[in-house]
């Protein structure tokens, strides 16, 4: 039951599609609303719902409030009895701009929308502690996994060294299914579109771009300090190969995509996205499937991990309701979260000087002194060998190779000139290895 004590926040939701049409659930199904109201002393009012086509099929659950369905988001946020505006509409125009009016205007604002966060989040953050409000956007990095708030509070005291993130379900779900069933690239996005588990067009996950926007935001967070989108390093997955996956199993290790964001020296941070090779016993490792998680490595605190789900209406919807929550009762008592810090100043080390261990696989001919011409290479750039395995195939061998720590730059040089070496048909995987935390 309503009771006097509950504080009416009335809010305007922009965008109904995955993740608003849940949120209008959880705010609008009476039994739901009914557990809300007692948990929190909200009373928590959708007063209008933004969207883009009128005609679209929304819900045809008695409690959804079709009324309060509409096109005109200017209008909805020119009334004057908004207390709190979440944004799920995605994109950066027209959804920046609503968001800036909210903040000018005193209105908390929550948004899921990592794209527009990467590029402007610390700016409209600043917004909002000009104006007094909060800026929420827990849902924008790993959906219901809810990390930002463990960056920004949790750890808000604590050195971070290094943030390791499987933050896309899409292609977690491809390279764990190209685990398991040994099947190819090509294959298993092909059934993870019929699925639904990929988009029609699947660049934005397949190609890192959905995790670069993440990465951007986790680095920012972390080490308080800005890294534009263009300046992290984003390589995707679709030259992984199944026969890399079972090399890696040989070698003990997993292939995953990794949001990572990284401590260099005393003022230098890498931020970036690439496929890595993770140790079979690092908890990353065992992550599967669509979920996320992130790992993130502390001065004091140690290695943490936090893992869900990612993606989908209701686990995003879940972290937006938290996000509406924290910011209502932060307005309530007229004590919102300070901006994101931008202060530290790290800049981002350029990828040439970023040192890895590395797996490189080599088809060569079969025949002898190969690999004493191979091996030459590796040494005249100084990368050294960890461990090397040869596999017949016939009239050609395979050579899998994991290095000791080394630059890029040596790196490059070595493939380029292996690929000069007529012995050599093919480079096939170069994958960079991550190094175990020291506490795990
Ligand atoms: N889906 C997920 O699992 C997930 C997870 C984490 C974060 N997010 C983020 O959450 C946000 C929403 O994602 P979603 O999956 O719910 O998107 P979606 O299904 O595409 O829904 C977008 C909604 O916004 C409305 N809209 C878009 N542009 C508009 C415009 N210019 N004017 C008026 N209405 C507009 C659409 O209206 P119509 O319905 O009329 O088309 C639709 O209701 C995005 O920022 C996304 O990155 C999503």
């Amino acid at each position: 039951m309503e009771s006097s004590h509950d504080s009416v926040v009335r809010i305007a939701l922009l965008g109904c599609g995955n993740v608003g049409a849940a949120l209008v659930e959880l705010l609008s199904d009476p039994a739901r609303r009914e557990e809300l109201r007692q948990r929190t002393n909200l009373d928590l009012q959708l007063v209008g719902i933004g969207v883009r086509d009128l005609n679209k099929q929304r819900s045809s659950a008695s409690w959804f409030p079709s009324d309060l369905v509409t096109d005109d988001l200017d209008g909805l946020l020119g009334r004057d009895d908004i207390d709190l505006v979440v944004e799920l509409l995605g994109g950066i125009e027209p959804a920046a701009g609503f968001i800036r009016s909210s903040l000018e205007h005193g209105r908390p604002v929550v948004s899921a929308n990592k794209a527009l966060l990467a590029e402007q989040g610390v700016a409209l953050s600043a917004l909002a502690a000009d104006n007094g409000v909060d800026l929420n956007f827990e849902a924008a990095v790993a959906g219901a996994v809810p990390v930002i708030r463990t960056l920004r509070i949790s750890l808000a005291g604590e050195s971070v060294n290094r943030v390791l993130g499987i933050v896309n379900g899409t292609t977690n779900y491809i390279l764990s299914t190209m685990a398991t069933e040994g099947s190819d690239y090509a294959h298993v996005l092909g059934d993870a579109i019929a699925l639904g588990l990929a988009e029609a067009d699947p660049t934005a996950d397949v190609e890192g771009f959905d995790a670069a926007a993440k990465a951007a935001i986790l680095a920012g967070l972390a080490f308080g300090s800005v890294v534009p989108l263009d300046q992290v390093f984003r390589e995707g997955i679709t030259k992984i190969r199944s026969v890399d996956m079972a090399f890696a199993r040989q070698f003990g290790y997993c292939i995953k995509l990794l949001a990572i964001a990284e401590r260099v020296g005393d003022d230098e941070m890498s931020v970036r996205v690439h496929p890595a090779m993770v140790p079979l016993s690092h908890p990353l490792a065992q992550v599967d499937g669509a979920y996320n998680a992130v790992f993130i490595e502390g001065m004091a605190a140690g290695s943490l991990m936090l893992y869900g789900q990612g993606a989908g209406g209701m686990p995003t919807a879940s972290a937006v309701l938290g996000d509406i929550i924290d910011a209502a009762r932060n307005a309530a008592t007229k004590s919102p979260a300070p901006a994101l810090s931008n202060d530290a100043n790290y800049s981002v080390i350029a990828l040439d000087s970023l040192t890895s261990e590395f797996y490189i696989s080599l088809d060569v001919v079969d025949q002898s002194g190969v690999l004493a011409q191979v091996t030459k290479v590796f040494g005249d750039h100084n990368v050294s060998i960890r461990s090397m395995e040869q596999v017949g195939i016939g009239e050609e061998a395979r050579l899998i190779f994991l290095t000791h720590e080394a630059t890029e730059r040596d790196l490059a040089a070595t493939i380029h000139d292996l690929e000069a070496l007529s012995v050599v048909d093919a480079v096939g995987g170069v994958i960079r290895v991550i190094g175990q935390s020291e506490d795990l």
